[in-house]
């Protein structure tokens, strides 16, 4: 009998899910004239020919064969009014609007020659445009009103010179871009000549110059809001004024009512250039960029102080020009009352008759201490609405569906979260081939999870074979039946929806921990083939070491080596009355361990891995309070395809982005792992549902006081000064850095791993002095040879283990070798 189950899971009021750490833009990225997928600069473009989430009217596709680019061998030609139907997150919001348009030859016409208009909402976005030879993205950003529907319209002259693009990009900003109700001064080249209100509401912006002044090209997939970004050089007037400055290497600090992570990314504000040589008051630097003639444009000027170290000079400041007539005197340290803290300036700038809008910088007085510096500039040309109403009457042509799907969520302090997920089992006609799990602590665990876990998998395998398993691990029954003593209760060290671990004894008097599937209730065969098969392949010294496995009987069973001292979380909060608590080097090195054993399952293998789970239950410490990862058996191949919808992980510890965007990358992994790092300097649950609502989600809680400077109201009360600030100061870098919202902001692993060795360091320098917490220092920079840790009589037998699994990985000598103390990479 072949039945269908659906699962609905309704997680409502999830409190972690704040604004903060929240923005990733997620629709709308399509594929225009295509029936396929595409990934394009670090986001998946979806085909528009059968569209799931929006509406096409009119148009059809056309292909390109001669592109080299995925994204532009498909457009969409228009050769009557045609539009795009899309719906903001918000109310009262923007829409960052980017338009591909690649051209090439559609039924002996060269799109090339067409000339074609594009409105939104009103505002004409391009008129009589022309796209030429070359393969031009357009920017917009967009004020949405009330109506939260848009639509993309395209109007072409004529048949013959039809419209058309390649890909569209058009996605909800963070609300605060532009602030509404703002009064700008409007300056022109003879200077200032009054105020302007609500800019943001009456128009649209068209970006015209992005500078990263003193720093690198920043691409789009290294900006949230997929920016360009590009280096001033070629703006600066005389470059021999200015001097670009020391990059910032440290983490810098976002304020309320100043520049958000969002205006900028973080590496706009940590590059600048400063004035040259002595402060003269008549030195200065002057960057000039080429505009339309009689049009207004927002400046926007960038400026973080990256130079100065403390508020001294308070009274130091310095001069900023548009044009020649127009200054502003900015005390960076006066603005915002700190430093490192980042904000802008807004102007409205009309160029009149002048082809250019000029920006200097210069200092007040040759006495000045405080450095005369900018970090970024953006330009963008103020578009008025044109009054072009929407045609949402004659809507009536093409098919119209619209459906709703779970977004990216941007919104305010607390979110409701919605997940519907719908799951479809398909059983077997005698026995259900497999179950749902409703624990994920599959592998040897001392002591319960303290999270609802989740983890469905719905792939079925049709093989319930075992093939080309290692033998050589196979442990008859009998024999397991013996190593717990008949499945003796009194030997249970850990529960779950899976079944009982149970610590056993082989013939040498090696401890190991035997998993035992509960029989009807279970992982199906095909996942405890995968997870032997996987588990067979990995021997790391910080992995806990899989050592065998039973099949007879249709048991299901794994033997793991015993790790003695139970879960890293029982050693920070869950104590046993007479364990003490980690001092702070201890707990460094088990966060090394642990971030060793991560590098190796998303680095080391032919088939990278992602652990899916990383929680403090899942780290694991031997006799010697050595830390090992577990549970990394049944984590998901970095590859496996995308029809497998498959949700794992523990509340508290889940990548926002993975809840969000179902978006699976070894960056989930970073993220939980941040939390971990933060459960280790706080002593305190992920997720401690007995706290008010503000401080459940420890990840939202510890970053907001970590940004607002107060990290010692999270600090484990135990570590209070036992930690050297500098060590600590890595360590909470590390940690925001992991905790950053999107994938693409966090650290490798291998960074992470970097961190944590240098907060390291820095607490045994001080450390020296205090012998007793020294004795552990090294016990993580030896090298421990693999086999030390399997049964002895498991070395004659031939393992297949991978070369690089055997030694350390990455080697001691490759972290090191890039270490240099009092040298911040
Ligand atoms: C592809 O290239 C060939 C030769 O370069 C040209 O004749 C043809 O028109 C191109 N096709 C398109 C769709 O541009
Ligand atoms: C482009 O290639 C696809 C398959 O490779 C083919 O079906 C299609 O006809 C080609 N289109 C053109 C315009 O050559
Ligand atoms: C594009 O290039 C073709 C030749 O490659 C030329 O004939 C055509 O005029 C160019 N179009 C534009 C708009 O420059
Ligand atoms: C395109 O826009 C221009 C300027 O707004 C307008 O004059 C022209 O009539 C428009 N073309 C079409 C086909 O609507
Ligand atoms: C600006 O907007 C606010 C509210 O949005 C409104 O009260 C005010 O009158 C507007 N000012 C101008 C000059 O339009
Ligand atoms: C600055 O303003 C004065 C009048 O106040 C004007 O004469 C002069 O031309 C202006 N400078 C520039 C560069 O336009
Ligand atoms: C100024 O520009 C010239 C030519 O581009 C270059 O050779 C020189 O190094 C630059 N000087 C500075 C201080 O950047
Ligand atoms: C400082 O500036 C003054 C005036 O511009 C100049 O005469 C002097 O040589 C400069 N000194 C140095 C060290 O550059
Ligand atoms: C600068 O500030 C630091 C502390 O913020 C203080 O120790 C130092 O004396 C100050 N230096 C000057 C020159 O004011
Ligand atoms: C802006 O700078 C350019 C280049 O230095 C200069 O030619 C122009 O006169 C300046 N314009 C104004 C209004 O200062
Ligand atoms: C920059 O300095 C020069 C003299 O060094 C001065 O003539 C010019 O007016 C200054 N430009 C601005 C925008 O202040
Ligand atoms: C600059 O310093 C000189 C001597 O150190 C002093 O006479 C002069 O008043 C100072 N100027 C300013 C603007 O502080």
């Amino acid at each position: 009998m072949e039945s269908t189950l659906f699962i609905i899971i309704l997680l409502s009021a999830l409190s972690f899910v704040s604004s903060q750490s929240q923005y990733v833009p997620n629709r709308y990225f399509i594929n225009c004239g295509s029936n396929s997928d595409t990934d394009f600069t670090g986001k998946t473009f979806t085909g528009d020919e059968n569209p799931p989430t929006f509406s096409v009217f009119g148009g059809r596709k056309a292909e390109n064969n001669n592109s080299t680019s995925e994204i532009y061998k498909t457009a969409r030609v228009f050769t009557q009014k045609s539009w795009y139907e899309l719906e903001a997150d918000s109310d009262n919001t923007f829409v960052m609007v980017n338009l591909h348009f690649s051209p090439f030859s559609y039924n002996k016409i060269e799109l090339s020659t067409s000339k074609f208009n594009v409105s939104v909402s009103g505002f004409s976005l391009l008129s009589n445009f022309n796209v030429g030879n070359s393969t031009v993205i357009k920017n917009f950003i967009i004020p949405i009103g009330t109506k939260r529907k848009f639509r993309i319209v395209f109007t072409p002259s004529s048949g013959s010179s039809p419209a058309f693009v390649n890909a569209i990009e058009a996605f909800t900003t963070p609300p605060q871009l532009f602030k509404r109700g703002d009064t700008l001064n409007h300056i022109s080249p003879l200077g200032r000549d009054g105020e302007m209100n609500n800019i943001s509401s009456s128009y649209a912006f068209i970006p015209v110059y992005r500078i990263n002044v003193g720093g690198d090209r920043i691409d789009v997939d290294r900006d949230v809001l997929r920016r360009n970004w590009i280096p001033d050089d070629e703006f600066i007037v005389n470059n021999e004024s200015a001097k670009t400055v020391k990059p910032f290497d440290g983490a810098l600090t976002y304020k309320e009512d100043f520049a958000t992570r969002y205006d900028a990314p973080d590496s706009v504000y940590k590059t600048a250039k400063q004035l040259n040589g002595n402060s003269s008051a008549n030195n200065n630097v002057t960057w000039t960029f080429g505009v339309k003639k009689n049009t207004m444009f927002l400046v926007r000027v960038h400026i973080c102080d990256i130079i100065t170290t403390g508020l001294n000079n308070s009274d130091d400041e310095f001069n900023l020009f548009i044009y020649r007539n127009y200054s502003l005197v900015i005390n960076p340290g006066e603005v915002v009352q700190a430093v490192q803290v980042p904000f802008y300036f807004d102007f409205v700038v009309d160029s009149v008759e002048s082809g250019f809008v000029n920006v200097s910088i210069g200092a007040v007085s040759s006495n000045n201490t405080q450095p005369v510096l900018l970090n970024g500039l953006e330009i963008m040309e103020l578009l008025r609405n044109s009054g072009v109403v929407d045609p949402w009457n004659n809507g009536k042509s093409g098919s119209k569906k619209v459906y709703v799907v779970v977004g990216c969520v941007v919104g305010s302090v607390v979110i409701v979260l919605l997940i519907g997920v719908f799951i479809g089992f398909k059983y077997r006609k005698a026995k259900p081939a497999f179950g749902t799990k409703t624990e994920s602590n599959t592998v040897p665990s001392h002591g319960q999870s303290s999270y609802m876990s989740m983890n469905f998998d719905f792939t079925v395998n049709e093989s319930s074979q075992i093939p080309n398993l290692n033998l050589n691990l196979r442990f008859p029954f009998a024999d397991i039946v013996q190593v717990t003593n008949n499945f003796d209760e009194k030997l249970v060290i850990g529960k779950g929806g899976f079944g009982k671990v149970y610590r056993g004894t082989l013939r040498d008097g090696k401890s190991v921990a035997v998993k035992r599937a509960e029989t009807g209730h279970s992982q199906g065969r095909p996942e405890f083939v995968k997870e032997i098969m996987v588990l067979s392949k990995i021997q790391h010294q910080h992995l806990v070491s899989f050592i065998g496995y039973c099949d007879e009987n249709s048991e299901m069973i794994l033997v793991f080596e015993y790790m003695e001292k139970g879960t890293l979380q029982e050693h920070l909060y869950d104590m046993k009355k007479d364990d003490e608590k980690l001092p702070w080097s201890q707990r460094l090195e088990i966060c090394i361990s642990a971030a060793q054993g991560l590098h190796y399952l998303h680095t080391g293998l032919n088939e990278p891995i992602i652990h899916r789970d990383v929680k403090s239950t899942n780290i694991l410490l031997n006799e010697n309070y050595t830390a090992k990862v577990a549970d990394f058996g049944i984590s998901r191949l970095d590859n496996s395809d995308e029809g497998e919808m498959d949700i794992k992980g523990s509340f508290g510890y889940f990548d926002p982005e993975y809840i969000t965007c179902l978006k699976l990358t070894h960056k989930s992994d970073v993220y939980s792992f941040g939390v971990v790092l933060l459960e280790v300097l706080c002593a305190r649950k992920a997720l401690d549902t007995k706290l008010p609502s503000e401080e459940q989600n420890l990840a939202d809680w510890g970053i907001k006081q970590i940004k607002n400077g107060m990290e010692e109201k999270i600090i484990d009360p135990y570590l209070v000064d036992k930690i050297n600030p500098n060590s600590l100061r890595i360590y909470l870098e590390t940690v925001e850095k992991c905790l950053k919202s999107t994938g693409d902001e966090r650290p490798s692993m291998y960074d992470v791993l970097w961190g944590l060795e240098y907060a390291l360091k820095h607490q045994q320098k001080v450390v020296g002095k205090e012998p007793c917490e020294d004795s552990t220092v090294t016990a993580s920079l030896q090298s421990i040879p693999i086999f030390d840790h399997l049964p002895s009589n498991y070395e004659d037998n031939e393992y297949e283990v991978n070369d690089s699994s055997v030694s350390s990985f990455p080697s001691e000598s490759q972290v090191f070798s890039q270490l240099k103390i009092n040298e911040p990479r």
